[in-house]
């Protein structure tokens, strides 16, 4: 199985268009040790053919063109894709919207939770995916199904599950006390099992807390992709940049004694990578000691073109 690393960014990616931080003007100057990163999204493949995006960012048009294997290819016709399948984690805009980019008639499969699907439905402009072209499948929560699309078979299982988070910021609803409305399904994670050898991984790219359940599902994974947004709870607040901590953005921090470093010293996962890591993150800058503290633990910090083979 083939797993590649389009964007391993946050919303806003690396440098985010308005922001002069430190972080992202030394990557707007080119300076050694700040490695830009376009918004979040992995692609997989069982056969390094037929490929299924796990999410859709706004950045998809420019990471297509950066994966010759997600190219069209001029032996399969005039209008082709390996792109057979996206499957959405949330419905937040660096996670569903670049779906827009895979408009003008070709077939694929869009997956997500009942409640994201009704984004997508509830708002027009997605109409220009003609649901004859491009159905809409619901991810039920706890059960593995098969991932298809234009008429292939990826080979690959897709198991979706709740994981502490938030609704999308664009539909909180402050009427509704502390959850700003947020229900099941509002915030997935994915295990992906290619079916042929029974290889999986776990995909979690915003995540607010390591409970118990989420600890128990993933102890002894080979491979975990997990959210990477803030070195520490407070990091935008302390920089000026916003006043929301990581609690109040539903994304765990790295540091501290809940953090993911902490929590996953003792779940005896394979490989942990960081994925949806904002500008903010201090590991940005490969020169600090944040990063090798991350390392130090075991982490890789994800980059856009990262491949990891399972
Ligand atoms: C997030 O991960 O918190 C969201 O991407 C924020 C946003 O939609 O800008
Ligand atoms: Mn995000
Ligand atoms: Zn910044």
């Amino acid at each position: 199985m083939f797993v590649r690393v389009l964007g391993a960014g946050a919303g806003g990616g690396f440098p985010q268009w308005n922001c002069t931080c430190r972080n992202c003007q030394s990557a707007r100057d080119g300076k050694p040790g700040f490695t830009p990163r376009t918004q979040s999204s992995l692609a997989v493949s069982a056969d390094g053919q037929s490929w299924a995006l796990l999410n859709a960012s706004p950045d998809l048009r420019q990471q297509i063109a950066a994966t010759p294997a997600l190219h069209a290819k001029p032996e399969h016709g005039l209008r082709n894709s390996p792109i057979k399948a996206v499957v959405m984690t949330n419905g937040d805009v660096d996670h569903m919207s670049g779906v827009i980019n895979l408009r003008e008639a070709q077939p694929f499969t869009i997956y997500a939770t009942r409640r994201v699907l009704g984004i997508v439905e509830d708002n027009s402009i997605f109409r220009i995916l003609a649901d004859n072209m491009v159905p809409h499948e619901e991810l039920p929560l706890g059960i593995a199904r098969p991932l298809t699309g234009a008429g292939v078979d990826l080979g690959l299982d897709c198991e979706a599950f709740d994981v502490p988070g938030k609704i999308a910021l664009y539909l909180e609803d402050a009427s509704a006390g502390p959850s700003f409305g947020t229900t099941s399904g509002d915030t997935i994670g994915l295990k992906i099992t290619e079916r042929a050898t029974g290889k999986s991984f776990f995909y979690i790219p915003g995540c607010a807390q390591l409970d118990d359940a989420l600890k128990a599902r993933i102890t002894g994974a080979s491979h975990v992709f997990f959210d990477g947004t803030l070195y520490d709870d407070d990091e935008m607040v302390r920089a000026g940049l916003m006043p929301k901590t990581g609690p109040r953005m539903g994304h765990i921090s790295m540091s501290g004694a809940n953090g993911s470093i902490a929590t996953f010293r003792d779940l005896g996962i394979g490989r942990k990578i960081y994925v949806h890591i904002n500008n903010s993150n201090p590991v940005l800058d490969e020169a600090s000691q944040e990063r090798q503290t991350v390392e130090a633990a075991g982490w890789d910090v994800g980059f856009d073109g990262m491949e990891v083979r399972l």
